[in-house]
């Protein structure tokens, strides 16, 4: 069985463990690595982890690490799973997966060069709600799709990772990188044009964004993120038949689908998602299978798709002009 280690024992990282603890036939949670030891040691209690590491150095140095979970803030992303690799271990790294394009060049290239498994950690990517969606769509039940919208807002501007330059905050990178997944996955990704802005947020970096991509096919989605506020984080994918509205798009729960009669439409199906543990135990288990089939990237979210998301919210910021301080 593998042995799982947790890099930075924060909110998603307690998120993180208490999924393990659900897949204890599947994968060993074996370290935790924070930069306080006395907070190693009280997750490792917490959550039954066999070692705690006062820092992350010392973990990467304990050869029965197999998988590492990054999970710090944004600016540190590249860092570390470049450490990681560079230690020999496989790495499964939170989203947003770096800073821009080139960093994600960068850890892309070492995990190809020393043939080991790089993911991106965006759940959504490997949930079941995605093959519902997909297959949905290819029965034909809405038509032909034309438009897709999808929001995500969560009032989280007293986490500072969230709003310090820094630590790479913002909207955007933050919370704006799942619409543009949801989209990107409903859509493809032949982008004619995009179309962004936002609001600026006090300390530097945007607090709410709107997206607008126009796709070669003549396809248009709307998104729209914001960290200063509540939205009900809905997607909805219009087809010339009906439509399908997603709740929500961040840890889909529900699948509604609804089909033209007269000049509206009515509800004709609600689908519930699987049951789940956290709804993160997709991606590790997706990992793991990687690793047994030594592959380098998941199938669920391969490298060009990360660099591709990436390049989408690097012309997104350009278009904000908002350049973040470790670029
Ligand atoms: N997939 C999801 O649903 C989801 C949800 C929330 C967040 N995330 C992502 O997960 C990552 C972490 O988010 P989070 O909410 O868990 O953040 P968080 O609570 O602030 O935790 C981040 C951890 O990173 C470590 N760290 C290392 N250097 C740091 C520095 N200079 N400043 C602050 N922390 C530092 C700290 O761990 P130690 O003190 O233990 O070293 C800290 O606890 C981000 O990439 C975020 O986008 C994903």
């Amino acid at each position: 069985m593998r042995n799982f280690a947790i890099l930075g024992a924060g909110w998603i990282a307690d998120l993180m463990a208490k999924t393990l603890a659900g897949m204890r036939d599947e994968v060993h949670a074996y370290a935790v690595a924070s930069r306080s030891f006395e907070k190693a040691q009280k997750f490792a209690a917490d959550h039954g982890f066999e070692k705690a590491y006062g820092s992350y150095e010392e973990m990467l140095a304990d050869p029965k690490v197999d998988l590492v979970y990054v999970a710090t803030p944004h600016s540190l992303h590249h860092t570390w799973t470049i450490a990681c690799l560079n230690a020999g271990k496989h790495v499964l790294c939170e989203k947003a997966f770096a800073v821009n394009e080139k960093q994600a060049g960068e850890m892309i290239a070492l995990a190809r060069e020393k043939g080991l498994l790089l993911a991106e950690a965006i759940w959504t990517r490997y949930q079941p709600a995605r093959r519902m969606i997909d297959d949905l769509i290819q029965e034909g039940v809405i038509g032909k799709i034309e438009v897709v919208s999808a929001n995500l807002d969560y009032f989280i501007t007293h986490q500072e990772r969230s709003v310090n330059p820094s630590l790479a905050g913002g909207a955007l990178l933050d919370v704006g990188v799942y619409p543009l997944n949801f989209a990107s996955m409903v859509m493809g990704n032949r982008i004619r044009r995009i179309v962004a802005g936002c609001v600026m947020y006090e300390t530097g970096v945007d607090a709410k964004d709107h997206i607008f991509i126009e796709y070669e096919n003549g396809c248009m989605a709307t998104l729209y993120a914001s960290m200063t506020d509540q939205s009900n984080r809905t997607g909805c994918i219009c087809g010339t038949k009906g439509y399908i509205e997603v709740l929500n798009i961040n840890n889909p729960q529900e699948i509604r689908v609804y089909r033209q009669e007269g000049n509206g439409s009515s509800l004709v199906s609600s689908i519930p998602v699987p049951k789940q543990i956290t709804g993160y135990e997709y991606e590790v288990r997706a990992a793991l299978t990687a690793i047994e089939e030594g592959k380098v990237e998941c199938p669920e979210m391969p490298h060009e798709e990360t660099l591709e998301i990436m390049r989408q919210m690097d012309e997104c910021r350009r278009q904000f002009g908002l350049v973040l301080p470790c670029e």
